[in-house]
């Protein structure tokens, strides 16, 4: 394997294949899955880049290829696409995709596990890599760089403007979990990559947490090489046929524009603008490239909606030998397009209601043949770069018109543009441009996060004397492991009679009287205490502390502020001292009087300061590092440690158990559970027992078969891992 940086892109939904790519085929295989396809590759082509992992999901679907079953697929010797199974095997939308998300951190955890080094950076991909990226950066303490590609707050705005209903679209696109999602990685990722300024302002600026934001601008490359101006010997024939018939005079200037026939795209307001100037008219030809039609009455209704609008507008005006609107165009006639109108001495015109990028201006500009657009995100951005236009308001007709004159008029300036803007593509649209500053942006991340681990001196590769065994059971203290004496030592004797199952408390109690109410129950010394809801981890034998845990969870942690400001909260009561630790903050919560979580957290943003709030049992609210829960601190020890998920038995039955409960561990709630959790019923991987404390994990060792249970009833998620039990 080659030496450089190795990047972990994660983009997980949509069906992403490096030959072929089925665009368009469902909603969520579109823009994106280009994007990182191409991301991917540029990225691959730089020296210093040593590797590129592209992780998606695997997908067995009889309906589809077998390419998206296929674990790895090469790109090139140093990029790769590695599908990871979550969730079911067949295709899932990616709004079904939320309930496997911690699924997916696991199988990532394993993967990187597997590999001999460790990426030097995680970049996810939209809210569910987000989400995904946000707790494997917490887990192994690499930089993550997020791209949001849409965000969630923007198009429930949009459907809600559509007349659509709040509690449908909620449900239907999982609003709650993608904002949440969004809020996180925007806290948390070290760099958010959007491809318009307007893109940081407008849509981030939607979010709790945008002061957080750690924004850069990188606009995504344009494969420009269709795209150049008309070389001497061009003659764009078949350009000149298909708009022949409209023109009378088809070698003057030609105003082009090329968009789908689409409201938001504006076209009757430009032709209005055109007809409008009588010295537009006698400068220049008009020509639309407007999608393909055969009888428009056959079309949907937008459709014809627009060509008849546009159509009768010709008419109205009198546009007959100026302006051409052919039937038909190949995609591959797009770019002599662009050169007709180059080569005429014209301009390409899109006018758009909104613009977010602007794809077609780039094109354009790559072509040699100057803009007028619309001012707005993208244009915007582009004529900064470029130098190759003017921007115009969509809604203002006249100033449309001018603006054609003006820029058709002067042709000095018009030949600036034409140079200008094809510098403008190389330098800040090609995927060159793209991957040069994505570089230069993780460096400095990468220096920053050198520094952090010196300091730090975090492992996640130093050793720890770690217990030999094939499985562990984890289990909580409290009201699961604790609270019924016969079915505890019935549990005690199976341990003791399966010395290879190892055994873990993890519970919200300090150290010390966790040990002493083991004590009390005659429970043997555990061979991992993890303590103080996930935020210390001790090794039985020794008492030794993890170190290396401590000072990983340390990251951006003020304790001293945390508890200065949540102390003047409304409802908020500090725990007794022996409840607080280091990396554990502990409050009593009174539900009636206190705010909610998410403004308590949002409260903390405000102060820029960072926590995870682990509400439990309704009155204990629990302030920890970012990096640390339960279920952090057990996937932390099954990392070093090397021992599956799926061979780790985990037992809780309340709020500060959530986290360890979800994800592929295998998970026995407890019958006498609180109600905060009652919703991990269906969870895969999680199993509901019937019976109370120590009886109920019984009842999940039983259930997941592990040995000495001969009359296991296997859940069918666990079965295809019965193998790995011993
Ligand atoms: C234990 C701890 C307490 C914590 C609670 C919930 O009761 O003593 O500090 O808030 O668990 O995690
Ligand atoms: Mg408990």
């Amino acid at each position: 394997m080659s030496e450089g940086r190795y990047i972990l892109l994660l983009s997980l939904h949509g069906l992403i294949r490096g030959t072929a790519v089925e665009l368009g085929r469902d909603e969520d295989t579109g823009g994106q899955v280009t994007y990182v396809l191409d991301l991917a590759r540029a990225l691959g082509e730089q020296d210093d880049v040593g590797r590129v992992d592209l992780v998606t999901r695997q997908v067995i679907d009889p309906a589809l290829a077998e390419d998206y079953a296929r674990e790895e697929e090469r790109l090139s010797d140093k990029v790769r696409i590695v599908r990871l199974p979550f969730g079911p095997q067949r295709y899932l939308r990616k709004e079904a995709l939320w309930p496997h998300l911690d699924h997916a951190v696991d199988r990532v955890l394993h993967y990187l596990r597997q590999q001999q080094r460790l990426p030097d950076v995680i970049h996810g991909h939209y809210a569910d890599a987000g989400y995904v990226g946000v707790q494997l950066s917490h887990l192994t303490g690499l930089p993550l760089i997020h791209t949001g590609h849409s965000l969630g707050r923007c198009k429930r705005r949009r459907l809600l403007d559509a007349g659509r209903k709040a509690g449908r679209i909620d449900h239907l696109y999982q609003f709650p979990r993608r904002f949440a999602a969004e809020e996180e990685v925007l806290r948390e990722a070290d760099l958010i990559v959007t491809s318009t300024r307007q893109e940081i302002s407008r849509q981030w600026g939607l979010y709790d947490n945008f002061p957080e934001g750690a924004f850069v601008v990188i606009p995504p490359g344009t494969d420009t090489s269709r795209f150049s101006p008309p070389g001497v010997g061009w003659q764009g024939r078949s350009v000149r046929n298909a708009v022949a018939p409209f023109l009378r005079d088809p070698g003057k200037p030609m105003i082009l524009a090329i968009a789908r026939p689409d409201a938001r795209k504006n076209l009757i307001r430009l032709v209005e603008a055109y007809a409008a100037s009588p010295a537009l008219r006698a400068r220049a030809n008009l020509a639309i490239v407007c999608g393909n039609r055969d009888d428009i009455s056959a079309l949907p209704e937008e459709q014809k909606e627009i060509y008849t609008q546009l159509l009768l507008a010709l008419d109205r005006h009198d546009l007959y030998g100026s302006m051409a609107l052919p039937k038909h165009h190949e995609q591959s006639e797009v770019a002599d397009y662009y050169r007709a109108a180059a080569r005429s001495g014209g301009v390409f015109v899109n006018v758009a209601l909104t613009e977010p990028f602007g794809l077609t201006l780039i094109e354009a500009a790559a072509s040699g043949l100057p803009i007028i657009a619309t001012h707005d995100g993208g244009p915007q951005d582009i004529v900064a770069n470029c130098r190759n236009g003017l921007l115009v308001d969509p809604l203002n007709t006249a100033e449309i018109s001018a603006a054609l004159l003006d820029a058709l008029t002067d042709r000095r300036r018009w030949q600036g543009w034409v140079r200008s803007g094809r510098a403008g593509v190389r330098r800040h649209y090609t995927w060159q441009a793209h991957v040069d500053k994505y570089l230069r942006q993780t460096d400095i991340l990468l220096r920053r996060h050198r520094k952090r681990l010196r300091r730090e001196q975090v492992a996640f590769t130093q050793g720890v004397d770690l217990p030999l065994v094939a499985s562990l059971l984890v289990s909580d203290i409290d009201n699961t492991l604790l609270g019924d004496a016969a079915s505890l030592r019935e549990l005690m004797a199976w341990l003791e009679a399966h010395r290879q199952m190892g055994f873990a408390v993890a519970t919200g109690r300090s150290l010390e009287t966790t040990l002493k109410i083991l004590r009390q129950w005659k429970v043997r010394r555990p061979d991992i205490l993890i303590s103080s809801v996930g935020s210390e981890i001790h090794y039985g034998r020794t008492l030794k502390q993890d170190l290396g845990w401590a000072s990983h969870i340390r990251y951006r942690w003020r304790r001293a502020e945390v508890q200065q400001l949540l102390d003047h909260l409304p409802g908020l009561c500090l725990q007794p001292a022996e409840n607080q630790r280091e990396f554990k903050l502990s409050y009593y919560l009174e539900s009636d009087h206190a705010p909610d979580l998410r403004e308590i957290r949002a409260e903390l943003s405000r102060h820029r300061l960072y926590a995870r709030l682990i509400h439990s049992q309704r009155i204990f609210l629990d302030v920890l590092p970012v990096r640390a829960s339960k279920g952090q601190a057990i996937r932390y020890l099954a990392y070093r440690w090397g021992l599956p998920l799926e061979r780790i038995l985990v037992a809780g039955d309340s709020g500060n158990d959530r986290e360890m409960l979800v994800g592929d561990t295998l998970a026995v709630v407890v019958g006498n559970h609180s109600e905060e959790i009652a919703d991990l019923a269906g969870h895969e991987r999680v199993y509901m027992a019937r019976a109370h404390h120590a009886a109920g994990i019984l009842e999940g060792v039983r259930h997941y078969g592990f040995p000495g249970f001969a009359s296991a009833v296997a859940a069918p998620t666990a079965a295809g891992l019965k193998a790995c039990v011993p």
